[in-house]
């Protein structure tokens, strides 16, 4: 019988035997995977596992400070890259999704690459891949195949010549949260929404700016500090706030505006292929769509997206 506590010892044993004294790198994202695969892999290992989380400008508002603060909370050994102004270079003009995804993408290749060659004698690779990856992987799903090659902080290519090291290979997701849990690590990261490799950049339509980045970012963080506090943040499988391309007209005191429109989207989804958008109370709703207006200037307009997958998909690029 499958426990969380014999999965942890089992696997520690086995990720010893494997890795020996070689060194590993991983690329660390803030998310449930590769947050459970290290601190495994940490176990057995210790400091000859070196983390890499990168911040590439499109993350959540103080999303990377908290969590190299989470990651040094569980001990792991991580070396946090500010590269935002090379993100934000890199995908300056970009209004295409999937050049976005690109641009993203192989900019994040790049520097892990450049951090990795840091590391001396460094042989294995860490992978915080799950079961479900590896099945979409092989599937011919023309749509999911593509999604995957952007997935997490996977893709990276074999020229590096690394051994791969996946603990999770084996698990579904509910069984990373438990040995997530069995390992110590914190709820908060454990209980995370999925959150995609592109970040923000999917989420704000058309071309990026930093300053879109600031106020989507300002304005995520009151839809999702909102849904922790009322409790509505574990019943929803992801939620998000989306930077509209559209202007429209308001009314601030006796001034007009001409701002910014957000829309909200949250969906009720068991493993992101289908989802239902969330039947939030308009109560709740309102709340969030008049702490966004008054204190976000730049944004004047709420919506709150109604459609479900398929047709629509969860992001809206
Ligand atoms: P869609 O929008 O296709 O999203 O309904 C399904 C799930 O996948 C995530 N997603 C991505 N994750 N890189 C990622 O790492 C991507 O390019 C990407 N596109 C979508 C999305 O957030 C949702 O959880």
């Amino acid at each position: 019988n499958w426990t969380p506590a014999h999965f942890v010892t089992d696997t520690v044993a086995a990720l010893k035997e494997k890795i020996g004294d070689r060194q590993v790198v991983m690329a660390l994202s803030g998310g449930v995977d590769s947050t459970v695969a290290a601190t495994l892999i940490h176990r057995a290992i210790g400091p000859n596992l070196h983390g890499i989380f990168v911040d590439n400008g499109v993350l959540r508002k103080d999303e990377f400070q908290s969590v190299l603060d989470t990651y040094a909370t569980i001990g792991l050994n991580v070396t946090g890259i500010d590269a935002k102004q090379r993100f934000y270079d890199a995908l300056a003009g970009k209004s295409d999704p999937e050049q976005k995804r690109k641009v993203i993408g192989g900019l994040f290749i790049d520097i892990f690459q450049e951090e990795a060659h840091r590391i001396e004698n460094v042989s294995m690779l860490g992978q915080g891949t799950i079961y479900p990856d590896v099945i979409e992987s092989v599937s011919v799903h023309g749509p999911s195949v593509t999604i995957k090659s952007h997935h997490n902080v996977g893709g990276l290519p074999d020229t590096m010549h690394l051994e791969l090291v996946e603990p999770l290979r084996y698990l579904f997701k509910d069984e990373v949260r438990r040995v997530g849990r069995e390992l110590g690590i914190p709820d908060n990261l454990i209980d995370r929404h999925p959150f995609p490799g592109p970040g923000l950049a999917i989420r704000i339509l058309g071309e990026i700016t930093e300053e879109k980045v600031q106020l989507l970012q300002a304005a995520d963080d009151i839809y999702v500090k909102a849904l922790k506090k009322h409790n509505l943040y574990a019943t929803v499988w992801q939620a998000g706030a989306i930077l509209l391309p559209v202007k429209s007209v308001g009314v601030m005191g006796d001034e007009r505006t001409y701002e910014f429109t957000v829309a909200l989207r949250a969906v009720t989804s068991v493993d992101g292929m289908t989802a239902d958008w969330a039947h939030l109370p308009y109560e709740f709703l309102g709340y969030v769509s008049n702490e966004i207006i008054n204190s976000v200037r730049g944004i004047n307009r709420v919506v709150y997206d109604i459609s479900s997958k398929p047709p629509a998909t969860i992001e809206w690029e």
